[in-house]
């Protein structure tokens, strides 16, 4: 099914906590490309193997919503920073993300530049690891704490950093402390040189034990953001 043109292009989000079920993860297999069957059979840990499989399933169902093209059809190739693109559309942004259970996957139509970002809210990230991403402003801010908030305040700055690389196509080939953040009325902006008024940063509502951050671009203000629990009742694509 095609989006409808009516529907307003903004920014869609999807969230899956995916099944445990092998049974179901070769089912979503048929939705993959050979390539991309061949890459889950080299995975060593059941558990990369599925969540790779589980975050491409999810990227080519709501990709052939977009363009009409059943999901096991669609191209995606990998560009030199191992960036996806959709073959035939260069106009349609889309973003994947997974961490320990859930897949995080964003499109948006209307954007130039889109990034998304998802970590379990209580990994624990040591101190020399939070100086590794950090700029020295957010280190002195997570130090200021109070200790309970601090690990999920620094989870959170790691996935808007990683959300924003991945939006520019680097992911962590670029040092996360030359993106830096602060917060305005709650809300995320990065600091640092003169404000690009074109990036919007946001954490999203993930309704499970996970922080997920998105980082947009777009000339006309930030379009509207819809968040979705994705479930999965397919039959297996043709
Ligand atoms: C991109 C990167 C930040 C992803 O981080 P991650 O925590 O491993 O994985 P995530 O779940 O967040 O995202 C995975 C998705 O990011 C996407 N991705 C990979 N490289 C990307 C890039 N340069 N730009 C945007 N998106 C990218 C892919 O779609 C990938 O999905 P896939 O595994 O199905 O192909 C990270 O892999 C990276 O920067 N790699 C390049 C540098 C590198 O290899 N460094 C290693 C030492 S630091």
């Amino acid at each position: 099914m095609h989006q409808s043109e009516n529907q307003p292009a903004g920014i869609e989000i999807a969230l899956w906590q995916y099944s445990r079920n092998e049974g179901d993860w070769n089912r979503w297999m048929q939705s993959l490309s050979p390539d991309e069957r061949e890459r889950a059979a080299t995975y060593r840990f059941e558990r990369d193997r599925a969540s790779f499989i589980a975050g491409r399933h999810l990227l080519r169902r709501l990709l052939s919503v977009h363009t009409g093209t059943s999901p096991s059809k669609l191209v995606l190739s990998a560009d030199k920073h191992d960036k996806l693109r959709l073959e035939g559309d260069d106009r349609l942004q889309f973003s994947l993300a997974n961490a320990d259970g859930l897949v995080a996957v964003a499109t948006a139509p209307g954007c130039d530049h889109l990034g998304i970002d998802c970590e379990r809210a209580d990994t624990e990230i040591e101190e020399a690891a939070v100086d590794s991403y950090c700029s020295a402003d957010e280190q002195r801010w997570l130090a200021e704490l109070p200790a309970r908030e601090r690990t999920r305040a620094a989870i959170a700055l790691w996935t808007l950093k990683e959300s924003h690389l991945k939006a520019l196509g680097v992911g962590l080939r670029e040092d996360p402390r030359n993106v830096a953040f602060s917060w305005k009325d709650g809300t995320p902006f990065m600091v640092g040189g003169e404000r690009d008024r074109r990036w919007h940063h946001r954490l999203v509502e993930s309704g499970s034990q996970h922080v997920v951050a998105l980082a947009a671009c777009s000339q006309s203000g930030l379009p509207g953001i819809s968040t979705r629990l994705f479930q999965d009742d397919s039959m297996p694509s043709k």
